[in-house]
């Protein structure tokens, strides 16, 4: 589709370039003044070819590359997962040992993944450019896309619908690895959350079930069941915060408690009135949750 319209736009520019050279000398170059000429490059560029080259794309795309990155039918993957839309991160819900995480997306190499895109409030569009086409998440719909890695790797995926103040920082990560490592990967995340080791953590754990925290987020096999914020079951082994935002180390976790929205303004977690050894402590227990 490039070569094509790379050349239709060169033939357009070569004739305006010739028209400017001729712009002095009065008729066609080659044919004169001649009606006839004249009428018959207006049905050739202006209709003949245009409605050639556009119906020859439309099939190539229709029958060729609508199906090469049309979503799988149901029941051929080897995988299938449940991707989220949220003002402003991603959830991934793995039906299979009931993983649910957030912004960090494994999937297996070289396997076949079903991707179901939902939306939990606005429409999103769900995008790796190096793996597919994009794909909506729109109310009350399950769109579907298929993704499939060669390599190894860790591919950008970033929402591609303007969906409020955070749309820039709608980002996520798609990783992909053997197979055997993938089902590690799966296993560990299927597991309940550690529990907190040293008195720190402790004190983190209790200030994160007093607080809001538990309220929107959840903690697997710990009193805090929300569901409005990413899953911290396992917050501790992800790279980043934030929906890519920022890395995910000590520091820059406690800073993202401390004041969220300073990181990412309109961010929907609020900042929470406790003093700064109290963020110290649940930066700790968070930490853990590997
Ligand atoms: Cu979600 Cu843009």
């Amino acid at each position: 589709m490039l070569v094509v319209a790379g050349t239709v736009f060169l033939g357009t520019v070569a004739m305006l370039v010739v028209a400017w050279v001729r712009r002095g000398s009065p008729g066609l170059p080659f044919f004169g003044d001649s009606e006839k000429a004249n009428v018959g490059l207006v049905i050739a560029f202006g209709m003949a070819i245009p409605v050639t080259i556009l119906i020859a794309l439309f099939i190539v795309s229709d029958l060729y590359v609508m199906q090469q990155t049309d979503a799988p039918p149901a029941g051929r993957t080897e995988l299938k997962l449940v991707v989220i839309g949220h003002q402003w991160w991603w959830e991934a819900r793995y039906p299979e040992g009931g993983v649910v995480t957030a912004n960090e997306i494994h999937i297996p190499t070289n396997t076949s993944v079903d991707v179901v895109a939902r939306t939990a409030d606005v429409i999103h569009s769900f995008w790796v450019p190096e793996l597919n086409r994009k794909i909506d998440t729109i109310p009350g719909q399950n769109n579907q896309v298929e993704l499939f890695a060669e390599r190894p790797g860790a591919y950008r995926g970033q929402c591609a619908e303007f969906c409020g103040l955070e749309h820039a920082h709608m980002s996520f990560r798609v990783i992909a690895e053997p197979k055997a490592k993938f089902e590690r990967w799966l296993t560990a995340q299927a597991k309940p959350a550690a529990e907190p080791s040293g008195g720190l953590a402790e004190r983190g754990k209790e200030l994160f079930d007093e607080n809001a925290c538990a309220g929107c987020h959840t903690i697997g096999g710990t009193p805090a069941e929300g569901t409005i914020g990413p899953d911290l079951t396992h917050v501790g082994s992800r790279e980043t915060l934030g929906a890519l935002t920022i890395e995910n180390t000590p520091r820059e976790l406690q800073r993202w408690i401390t004041n969220p929205q300073a990181i990412k303004p309109g961010v929907k977690m609020p900042g929470l009135e406790l003093s700064g050894s109290d963020f110290h402590a649940i930066a700790a227990y968070l930490e853990g949750l590997r």
